[in-house]
């Protein structure tokens, strides 16, 4: 038995702690607000998996490599579809109700999947329905302590290079060290980056920087997915592809499907196809957002199928089987992380990513639609299993612990000023000129202490860290691919189909850790 550290609350982070207490080890879960608060809660659509008679390992395997861009991890993609059915059927085993039809579990169809095979629950509430199976049955294991409105700060890690634990800023304000044998990083991903996000406010990739920051490679940092259809209010709530699924349209101010001269598959083309296509349109009718007409689908079956989505436009003063809504991209998916192997380990020995907070290489450049729930169950149930395996041999180094030096005259970073910086220059459309002046004026920024007795102080601190690596990442590929697109590289160019991994002692050419 060992002690092991879980951070995040997400699906990753539930179901390391559960499967870890069930192998017999002691486990902490710490979590920076409460525990069923996460990216994962809000996730509308399902989990893509290959259970259907008229579906394949190898058909899911394909649809999520031709979304990858040419960048996936082949072996990452395999442990991914060959596991994913059996990860769904233990959700089902905790608890979580798959809606049915007719013909028994029912399936979604969204964008780039060759078939239907997308399960949903409670609708378009999938992610709560998972959230609430999982809080519950976290809060049955004895063998589980949770620690809620605790927020990781930084890894402690050893001469050696090896992780032994954290240190967290509890809810009283004081920061302390956890210790541990092992610690899970599951925190999720920094739609905190940008202005316009489907995120909640906690995602402000702790996980990802306090790795960085101890000497873990991160990698693919420049891969943001931007979901192409929020509603375009406050909060800029998830309108799920799934609406497009099911025959709704997208239309410009003048009521043409603009898509259908876009792509063949029009509204489900790709998702950064739609989110380009989506924020060319809003440049030509001034920034207005483009329209989404599901009025075709009737009232009956929007508010049935889609009951979240039904009540985010109530709230929002709209009725959608009346009229079309008003929708723009937003900051949804980071596909770029810690760097894991196919096990969730990372290149510091004793530091395990799942969830968002990982660069697995089992969404290369674009993440195919409703795989990120499926690959957060799928590794972070591998992690648990090679807990106590030997470490691979890795490129870790001791730790640098000294902070990038800023001039004492610096103004500390303004959270809503480096989103919009990032929305601006290193968003949905990007350019090296964009991007050097954003490099720029994040260099002018100084970032707030680390021992800031303050959370958001210290997600600042976290999200001026990430801003740098991602606005660099973004300016070091001088192509487009994927969800990157720079207008001064146009073209995919296939000599740099290959991710680059970064750590705070080198940049390599993955995959090597
Ligand atoms: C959606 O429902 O459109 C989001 C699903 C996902 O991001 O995978």
């Amino acid at each position: 038995m060992s002690s092991i550290l879980v951070v995040g609350s997400g699906l990753g982070g539930l179901l390391a702690a559960v499967r870890a207490a069930d192998a017999g080890h002691r486990v902490v879960l710490v979590t920076k607000s409460v525990l069923p608060e996460s990216n994962t809660r809000y996730a509308q659509g399902g989990i893509a998996a290959a259970l259907f008679r008229d579906d394949s390992v190898d058909a899911h395997m394909l649809d999520t490599l031709r979304a990858g861009a040419g960048l996936c991890d082949l072996a990452a993609v395999r442990v991914l579809c060959a596991e994913g059915p059996a990860r769904v059927r233990d959700l089902i085993r905790f608890g979580v109700d798959f809606d049915r039809d007719e013909s028994g579990v029912a399936r979604g169809l969204e964008a780039a999947h060759s078939r239907s095979r997308v399960v949903h629950a409670g609708g378009d509430a999938t992610g709560a329905v998972i959230e609430a199976a999982l809080v519950a049955t976290v809060r049955r294991r004895a063998a589980i302590e949770v620690r809620e409105h605790t927020m990781l700060v930084d890894l402690n890690v050893d001469a050696t290079g090896a992780v032994r634990g954290v240190r967290v800023l509890g809810p009283n304000g004081v920061q302390l060290a956890l210790s541990a044998d092992a610690v899970i990083l599951a925190t999720g991903g920094a739609g905190a980056l940008y202005t316009h996000t489907t995120n909640p406010s906690v995602a402000t990739g702790d996980g990802v920087a306090a790795a960085w920051r101890a000497g873990a490679s991160v990698t693919d940092l420049e891969f943001y997915q931007f979901h192409p259809t929020a509603l375009a209010v406050p909060g800029t709530p998830l309108v799920s592809e799934a609406v497009r699924g099911e025959g709704a349209v997208l239309r410009n101010h003048s009521g043409e499907r603009f898509m259908l001269a876009e792509h063949p598959d029009a509204e489900l083309a790709p998702r950064d196809v739609v989110a380009r296509a989506i924020a060319r349109q809003m440049e030509l009718q001034g920034g207005a957002p483009v329209l989404l007409d599901a009025t075709a689908l009737g009232r009956t079956l929007l508010e049935t199928r889609f009951p979240t989505i039904t009540a985010a436009c109530r709230v929002a003063g709209l009725d959608w089987a009346v009229d079309p809504i008003p929708v723009a991209p937003a900051a949804h998916y980071w596909m770029g992380g810690v760097a894991t192997d196919a096990w969730a380990r990372t290149s510091l020995p004793g530091l395990y990513a799942v969830g968002e907070t990982a660069r697995t290489g089992a969404h290369g450049a674009n993440r195919l639609a409703s795989n990120s729930l499926l690959e957060a169950a799928v590794f972070a149930d591998r992690a648990v299993r090679a807990l106590g395996q030997p470490w691979p041999a890795s490129a870790a180094a001791p730790s640098d612990t000294a902070t990038r030096s800023t001039h004492l005259s610096s103004p500390r970073v303004e959270r809503r000023e480096l989103q919009q910086l990032l929305w601006d220059f290193a968003g949905v459309h990007r350019s090296g000129v964009g991007l050097v002046h954003a490099a720029g004026a994040l260099d002018e920024w100084a970032a707030p202490p680390a021992t800031s007795r303050s959370v958001a102080a210290l997600e600042d601190r976290n999200l001026l860290d990430l801003a740098r690596l991602l606005v660099s990442a973004a300016l070091a590929r001088e192509e487009s691919r994927g969800a990157h697109y720079r207008s001064d590289f146009a073209d995919t160019r296939p000599e740099l189909a290959h991710s680059r991994s970064h750590s705070r002692h080198r940049t390599t050419r993955h995959p090597e850790l």
